[in-house]
């Protein structure tokens, strides 16, 4: 039966209580954690989210109504206690901010019983995904989840500060909005008032932060809540948080220095971690280059060396095919790898399969000097000297090379650096290894839509010394954007954006936009612009990914309070889920009965 707790006021959180506070009577109240009977004692761990107090009772100084009752208590009762906080007589548990104290209970009452909980609440949870998430009540018990939240709510507040500080205003933007084709999916929602009409919820406040420029309002941000119906990976969520900015009168240095105090700030404060701070800064082009990928991790190095000039003229004609078709031969040396056996090798060209290669070469250099190789059979020796040099090979080393068009090469050897890196355990959680990443290009082919996309969004600025390349080469321009990457997260992105109509009609024509067309998605921007725009520029960050960085996390799930799956479903409230006939007509929507029952059938 559950009490009231009329007449008792908390004193404090079960781990705030001090030796300061031995001798005094205080008033806690908490989740049971754990009760332990030794005989004429019985022991209670009270949770709360500061975390854990030591409760006694004893049989010999406790009435025995008290002393029953405290037997009666079961795990995740919610429980008050009062009693005199004194020092253990116990053992003493070093690893507790409480553990050299316990409060000898005089008053105790049940606020409230629980069933079994279908998982423990413990800190390492061995339960399955889904289970935790059915149940994300009861999983966000556990304490590193409210270690997690409570340093995304501590961010989130020294954000504030700072940005307030700075000088930006804080102003929110419409989450129903016109759907714009650009970017990922939107997700729609349907007008009852017009229907077969529907808003968009925004993929990011772009457009709006920027019309507020033109307002005049200098500087904004915005701890923004932004929706993409895209594919679900372990740092992508359908709905996630952005921390939003936009700046007037500003150029790439002044939102990077701005943005650089602000890290320095958050590590600091947060972690105790010094940034040191001009953060380092990396074209696109030279990311690549060296790692082949634009979020290069910068914890270790096994950088990609390109061979082409050394193997052009071989007879392997893996390589010369390639190298004749436009692109490239590349490498990359594992260190100390050489012993490693056929089998993880085989695992490892499969990996690299997965991201579009045909295949993989390797060369094994043995402490003897002589090499095991899928292809140095067809080499020279002079060459097989030249290709080991450029890689700066060693006996004991593991070289392997990806023949293909540079993209492919990029993201293949890119993403094999990192395997073998987790493979190596070279990835350390407590490094913090910033880098901005700028100069992206600024369209991307699209095979699939057969014209340029922009690469970060239509608004971005090009720069000045590639302008005149939009009309004859425009794949080669370079944007003015920027990337904020720690360990191989891309963590924001930003860019200046174009304030003269006359470049954007031109990002318009070479994204393959009429005018008219541009007008019809975009006009009320356009024509913003047509009454006094400022130069201005600004950068998001991932929030979620912060934080999960932050807190040592592999998921953004952990981070979140209540996540999505991969089907961007929700486990714990079944959403998406099927409505009533009457709200679907007053929307004027009929349900496709076959997706309907292919869906069902998954
Ligand atoms: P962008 O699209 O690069 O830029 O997004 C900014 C940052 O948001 C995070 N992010 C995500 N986090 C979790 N789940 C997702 N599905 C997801 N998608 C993006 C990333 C990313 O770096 N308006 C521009 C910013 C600007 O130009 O000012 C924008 O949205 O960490
Ligand atoms: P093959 O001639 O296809 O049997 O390939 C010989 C070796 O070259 C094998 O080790 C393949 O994995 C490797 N290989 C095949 N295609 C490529 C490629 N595009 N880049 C690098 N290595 C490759």
């Amino acid at each position: 039966m559950a009490e009231s707790m009329s007449g008792l006021k908390r004193s404090c959180r079960c781990a705030e209580v001090t030796s300061n506070n031995i001798g005094e009577k205080l008033t806690l109240m908490g989740w049971v954690q754990k009760r332990r009977n030794l005989g004429s004692l019985i022991f209670i761990d009270l949770r709360d989210r500061s975390g854990l107090m030591q409760l006694v009772f004893d049989e010999n100084v406790n009435d025995k109504a008290l002393f029953e009752k405290a037997e009666t208590l079961r795990s995740e009762f919610v429980i008050a206690a009062v009693g005199k906080i004194r020092k253990r007589e116990g053992a003493v548990n070093p690893d507790l901010a409480t553990g050299e104290l316990e409060m000898m209970v005089e008053e105790l009452r049940i606020l409230s019983e629980s069933e079994t909980p279908p998982f423990p609440i413990d800190e390492d949870c061995n339960t399955k995904d889904e289970l935790r998430l059915k149940y994300r009540y009861l999983d966000l018990r556990r304490p590193n989840l409210q270690r997690n939240l409570m340093m995304r709510s501590k961010v989130c507040t020294l954000v504030r500060a700072f940005l307030a500080d700075e000088g930006f205003l804080e102003i929110e933007t419409p989450i129903l909005n016109k759907s714009t084709p650009e970017g990922a999916r939107d997700y729609l929602v349907p007008s009852r008032v017009h229907p077969g009409n529907f808003y968009a919820l925004p993929q990011s406040p772009q457009l709006f932060k920027q019309l507020l420029m033109c307002s005049g309002y200098d500087r904004y941000f915005q701890i923004a809540k932004c929706f993409r119906d895209e594919d679900l990976r372990a740092d992508r969520q359908p709905e996630f948080t952005q921390i939003d900015m936009e700046l007037s009168f500003v150029d790439v240095d002044d939102v990077i220095d701005v943005n650089e105090r602000l890290l320095a700030k958050l590590f600091k404060e947060v972690l105790g971690v010094e940034v040191s701070l001009p953060i380092q800064r990396m074209t696109w082009a030279e990311a690549m280059d060296r790692f082949g990928s634009d979020k290069p991790d910068l914890r270790f190095g096994m950088e990609l060396k390109n061979i082409t000039d050394i193997v052009k003229g071989c007879g392997f004609g893996v390589f010369t095919g390639a190298i004749e078709a436009g692109g490239s031969v590349r490498g990359i040396n594992a260190k100390g790898q050489g012993a490693m056996p056929r089998k993880k090798i085989d695992a490892l060209v499969e990996f690299a399969k997965g991201y579009g290669a045909k295949g993989l070469a390797y060369l094994a250099i043995n402490e003897d000097g002589t090499y095991k190789s899928s292809f140095a059979k067809f080499m020279t020796d002079e060459e097989l000297k030249n290709i080991v040099t450029a890689l700066e090979g060693e006996p004991g080393d593991l070289l392997f090379f990806a023949a293909d068009k540079n993209k492919v090469v990029w993201d293949v050897l890119g993403a094999l650096r990192l395997e073998l890196a987790k493979q190596m355990d070279l990835l350390k959680k407590d490094e913090y290894k910033f880098l901005w990443v700028t100069e992206f290009p600024l369209l991307e082919w699209s095979e699939e839509q057969n014209r340029y996309v922009a690469m970060h969004h239509p608004f971005t600025m090009p720069m000045e010394e590639d302008l005149p390349l939009i009309d004859t080469d425009p794949g080669k321009v370079r944007a003015k954007a920027y990337d904020i990457v720690l360990n191989g997260t891309e963590l924001g992105g930003g860019s200046i954006r174009i304030h003269q109509n006359h470049i954007q009609e031109k990002m318009f024509e070479a994204l393959g936009f009429s005018m008219e067309s541009a007008y019809n998605q975009f006009g009320f921007l356009l024509n913003a612009f047509k009454y006094g725009v400022p130069p201005h520029a600004g950068l998001a960050y991932g929030l979620d990914r912060l934080i999960m960085l932050m807190a040592k996390e592999d998921s953004i799930r952990e981070v979140i309070a209540f996540p999505k799956v991969k089907d961007a479903s929700c486990l714990m409230t079944d959403a998406p889920n099927i409505v009533d006939e009457a709200q679907l007509k007053e929307l004027g929507i009929k349900i496709d009965e076959e997706a309907l029952k292919a869906d069902s059938d998954k």
